[in-house]
């Protein structure tokens, strides 16, 4: 598309180089990062203050404002141009810019908003990254949101992208587990419903060790077995994997994300000898009571423990590992963990770790944290089994949607697909709403309501606007672009849908930059908010065909930009609702 900044920035730099007869020598880029977007529109869309040219030109930077503002005006790109003191106000024409938008978003479709800057790069997105034989409980929405939209923006922007599932299928709680299962467990019971039996068995352990603390050692014997690869250790794990993994998909499957690896901890217990040796040999490992730790005080930081005292290998020995056979493996660009803050220190430890051992790439190694999800009712935690499944809250937003669908009466004949995509829609969307870094509760009426700034919000505009072109009778898509009047999307609401379609592309950049979805998120709550007024405002079927024709174009466009900016959320746009 057009880029207008560095058309006005172009523009700028002739008139300058013009005025100071090249004495100033500032470049169109210099100009760019120059140019300002005021915050209130009646200084018009863009601003250039001359403050810097005064000396080259040496004249009062109010007077150069006037110059420029000469020199420009006669553009087409601007409905006007205004001196006021230091600065050059620029208006955009309304005529110009609708056409720019519309015939960039009608030609480019479905892929508008995507661009080519990654070309060449891979970028691995882990997240998820549940633990096995544990609850896939409604904490691990956010990784499994957020890192799913990350992916998708990446992928938007041009970069291969590589989406792994670190499954924590490794370490001493599989011990407890198969102890626990051993003593207790129930074979039909665990096919009927794994996780939750497993649980159950989990917990048992916990409140029984308290009374019997020879179980933990036990598990512990347990688990170094499992990692020598016994085999009856190793089926009963594996079994236990599969019926998780039975489970977490099924989860996947109704919030629409998927994974190119499941890749996770026990994947890299072969590549664990080899990881300690070259610790070794770099004269990074002390030995602490028996344990193997790489002592990190100077950094400021508690060591990072690398093999326990009985030999087993750590958490945070497998995520070395990982490092190491992922940069080998996609030769990666950036290398992004999605996971909460609380494993801020893991994080920080492991990468000093990866510098310490002279990898210069640990640099583009990100771990991206995010806040705490909390429930109406309280905190949740997997020890004592008071755990909310994400399944279930999914489950409930789909029947609430349900209710609230047959209350409004509104189009009910697919009431129950329509229910599945706005209730996990509605629930994903809450999750890409706030900065991710914040810690928030999460609220049924908040997460339901049809009229905030909500999934279900944007959705509904997005059917709106459906429902609009098809009752128009109009073939949209063979409406052209070039042939229309925008003269007719002149007015303050048309102007302001379009400047935020316009601006769509770079918050997609700006998102994936700052690994923040809830920048695409409040954009298009903002396009949604700004067609809605489109909607109420103006009259878009009228008789005169020109006009009408252009305002249809102009509601294809807003749609088509929910619809990317959604499916960029990872969520289903409706037609109807
Ligand atoms: N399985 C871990 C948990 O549930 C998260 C794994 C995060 N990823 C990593 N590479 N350490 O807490």
């Amino acid at each position: 598309m057009k880029n207008i900044k560095k058309e006005i920035a172009q523009m700028l730099a002739e008139a300058v180089d013009k005025l100071s007869a090249g004495a100033a020598g500032l470049t169109a880029a210099d100009i760019e990062g120059l140019i300002e977007i005021p915050g209130d529109t009646k200084l018009g869309d863009y601003a250039f203050p001359c403050f810097r040219l005064a000396k080259a030109l040496r004249k009062a930077p109010a007077m150069i404002a006037a110059d420029v503002a000469a020199e420009i005006s006669g553009s087409g790109l601007f409905e006007k141009v205004q001196n006021v003191n230091a600065y050059v106000n620029m208006f955009i024409s309304r005529s110009e810019l609708a056409q720019i938008t519309l015939t960039e978003v009608s030609e480019a479709g479905d892929r508008f908003g995507f661009c080519n800057e990654g070309e060449g790069k891979t970028v691995i997105v882990e997240y998820s990254s549940p633990n096995i034989a544990k609850p896939f409980h409604i904490g691990h929405i956010r990784t499994t949101v957020i890192g799913n939209s990350i992916y998708k923006l990446y992928d938007a922007i041009g970069y291969k992208t590589v989406r792994i599932n670190h499954l924590g299928d490794y370490g001493t709680q599989f011990g407890k587990m198969i102890v626990a299962y051993r003593l207790w467990g129930n074979e039909e019971d665990v096919k009927r419903e794994p996780i939750k039996t497993l649980l159950s068995y989990y917990v048992k352990f916990h409140e029984e060790a308290k009374e019997h603390p020879e179980l933990e050692d036990q598990a512990r014997e347990i688990f170094a077995k499992l990692e020598h690869g016994e085999p009856e250790e190793v089926k009963l794990w594996q079994w236990f994997r599969e019926e998780s993994l039975r489970e977490f998909n099924r989860v996947y499957d109704m919030m629409g994300i998927s994974f190119d690896s499941y890749a996770g901890e026990s994947f890299y217990s072969d590549k664990m000898p080899a990881v300690l040796q070259e610790l070794k040999d770099k004269g990074l490992l002390k030995e602490s009571q028996g344990a193997q730790i790489v002592d990190l005080e100077e950094y400021g930081m508690s060591p990072a423990l690398i093999t326990k005292s009985d030999g087993s290998s750590l958490y945070i020995t497998r995520d070395i590992a990982a490092a190491i056979y992922r940069k080998k493996t996609y030769d990666f660009y950036k290398n992004l963990y999605i996971v909460a803050s609380q494993q801020n220190l893991h994080f920080a430890q492991w990468k000093k770790v990866l510098e310490l051992m002279g990898y210069d790439w640990a640099k583009d190694c990100v771990h991206i944290p995010f806040g705490m999800v909390s429930l109406e009712e309280g905190t949740l935690s997997t020890r004592k089994g008071r755990v909310v499944f994400l399944e279930d809250v999914l489950n409930k937003a789909v029947e609430k949607t349900k209710e609230i669908i047959m209350e409004k009466n509104v189009n009910t004949e697919n009431a129950d697909e329509t229910a599945k995509i706005v209730g996990i829609g509605a629930v994903m969307f809450q999750e890409l709403s706030v900065s991710r870094i914040k810690d928030y509760t999460f609220m049924w009426d908040e997460v339901l309501n049809f009229d905030g700034e909500t999934g279900p919000y944007v959705q509904y505009t997005h059917a709106r606007a459906a429902s609009v072109l098809r009752n128009s009778g109009v073939d949209v898509s063979r409406l052209d672009p070039a042939a229309m009047d925008y003269s007719y999307l002149e007015s303050d609401a048309a102007f302001e849908l379009i400047k935020l379609l316009y601006r769509y592309p770079e918050v997609v950049l700006e998102a994936a930059e700052k690994y923040e979805p809830s920048v695409v998120t409040r954009h298009i709550v903002d396009i949604a908010q700004a067609f809605n007024k489109f909607y109420h405002d103006e009259h878009i079927l009228t008789d005169n065909e020109a006009e009408r024709n252009a305002r249809l174009l102009l509601t294809a466009a807003a749609k088509q930009t929910i619809r990317n900016g959604l499916d960029l959320l990872g969520i289903k746009a409706p037609e109807k609702m």
